[in-house]
């Protein structure tokens, strides 16, 4: 029996409730069918060189964690992962901050997690490493003599080549990318602009016409996993927990308002300011909405120790300081605004009561609270989701309102007509979102991931 090993920076253990932020939720429920080994950092930094991994055993998944040394977990993360490769592959690259001293220790987690993961190997292994954090583990595990199925899936956008350039050790990047047998992409122009950077370093030939990726005597498979949700867990969790007593404290302080509702961690890519100021000025230029409408937005803080997140943090304190202060009557508060967090069931709980869904990040790779929002509707009296077109959602969930989240105005204009939309085409447009949810659900990623994986296995790399 082949056994799946997921691999990611940030895991999921079992009592802790997953942050919103898709890669957690997704790898957990594709490890859930599947059985399977996840590798990661444990959440703790320690100050003496990482221990063995500590292994937890929970309905089918094992769980293997490794702490990691403060000083070089601060670099990894808060420095090179989270200061230079998120706002770049988000183009936002002025807002990139690069020092070797980052890369080095980027480098050296890679290579630490690929000693502490090469005991716990089978023979029959498939490994699946996720996200940004983790571009260079295939190539050091391959260094350790790892000949397993390998495959690296981005959870977040990738840059075109021109944008990729500003890195200077782009060149590394990309060729670690070809270490893996199939490197996974949430969209077409993320797909489009890992091939631009493939010719722009190994020149056009290494594009072959079956889409293949060929270099020296290696090939590739480059190819789009849009990434789903359990849309049935979704759904049900969405149900149940309207009946909670959290949910429905919500929902009777709202006294018959409508609910307008958005749930991203806190950082700049969100577009959050931006959304301040579309509902400010949805409240100024449509006055008959004072006092009938609630706009809760609930926003965890996220990866505080750096820079760019406290800067977005105070301004958006400001922002929602300066609508409820302009706006707010002794009776009614215009924005709710929390920067704490709730389990998955009572958020999907909220999201079902919200006539309206605003997601309007400036740049995502995905964004599952798109389709949770979806999901999470009572299909009878559907609520109506108002998304960014930079968001890679858009590409699915073609009938909500798109937006471009840098038109205050028009995202302005779309919260009035989400308001005004007739029931039966608030059904239609959830109607024709949910197929689309359901074909491509979480099942159908990790199925589809994984048959690419098995396809690449030679018969001679069947040893580790
Ligand atoms: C995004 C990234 C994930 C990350 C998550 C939460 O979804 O793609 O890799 O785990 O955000 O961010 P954090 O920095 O808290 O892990």
């Amino acid at each position: 029996m082949t056994r799946l090993v997921c691999v990611s920076n940030r895991i999921s253990l079992p009592r802790k409730s997953a942050a919103p932020g898709g890669l957690a939720v997704g790898i957990l429920s594709a490890l859930k069918r599947t059985g399977g080994l996840w590798f990661g950092w444990g959440g703790e930094t320690i100050e003496t060189e990482p221990a063995d991994p500590d292994i937890h055993i929970r309905e089918g998944v094992t769980y293997a964690t490794i702490d990691l040394r403060r000083a070089e977990f601060e670099l990894y993360y808060n420095g090179y992962s989270n200061d230079v490769l998120w706002p770049l592959f988000h183009y936002f690259s002025k807002g990139m901050r690069y020092s070797n001293e980052q890369r080095e220790a980027y480098e050296n987690v890679n290579r630490i997690f690929a000693q502490k993961l090469l005991p716990l190997l089978q023979p029959r292994d498939l490994i699946w490493v996720h996200d940004y954090h983790l571009i260079p583990l295939g190539r050091r595990l391959r260094e350790l003599g790892v000949q397993r199925p390998m495959g690296f899936f981005l959870h977040i956008p990738f840059p075109n080549i021109e944008m990729l350039r500003v890195l200077p050790c782009y060149s590394e990047l990309l060729r670690d990318l070809t270490s893996y047998d199939v490197v996974g992409f949430q969209t077409h122009n993320d797909l489009r602009s890992f091939h631009s950077g493939i010719e722009h370093l190994f020149g056009a030939d290494a594009l072959r016409p079956d889409g293949r990726i060929r270099i020296g005597d290696r090939t590739i498979r480059a190819e789009v996993f849009p990434i789903g949700i359990d849309v049935a867990a979704v759904e049900s969790e969405g149900l149940e927990a309207s009946a909670t007593d959290v949910v429905r404290r919500m929902t009777d302080s709202l006294v018959g308002r409508s609910l307008m509702m958005g749930v991203d961690r806190l950082d700049y890519s969100k577009g959050l300011v931006e959304r301040f100021s579309a509902y400010q000025q949805f409240l100024e230029t449509h006055p008959e909405n004072l006092g009938r409408i609630t706009y809760i937005q609930i926003a965890p803080l996220s990866r505080t120790d750096v820079r760019a997140y406290a800067e977005i943090r105070q301004a958006l304190e400001q922002a929602a300081g300066r609508t409820n202060g302009r706006f707010a009557d002794t009776d009614w508060t215009p924005i709710r605004y929390l920067n704490r967090n709730f389990p998955h069931a009572t958020l999907m709980g909220f999201l079902r009561a919200a006539k309206v869904g605003l997601v309007t990040p400036l740049r995502d790779g995905m964004n599952l609270v798109a389709k949770e929002f979806v999901a999470a509707q009572d299909p009878a009296d559907p609520g109506v989701l108002i998304l960014s077109n930079l968001a890679g959602a858009a590409r699915e969930l073609s009938s909500a309102l798109l937006v471009n989240p840098y038109d205050v105005r028009g995202v302005s204009h779309a919260i009035q007509a989400a308001l005004s939309m007739p029931l039966n085409e608030r059904r239609e447009r959830h109607a024709d979102m949910m197929k689309v949810l359901r074909r491509n659900d979480i099942a159908a990623w990790t199925r589809r991931f994984m048959e690419a994986l098995e396809q690449t296995q030679a018969p001679e790399s069947r040893v580790r």
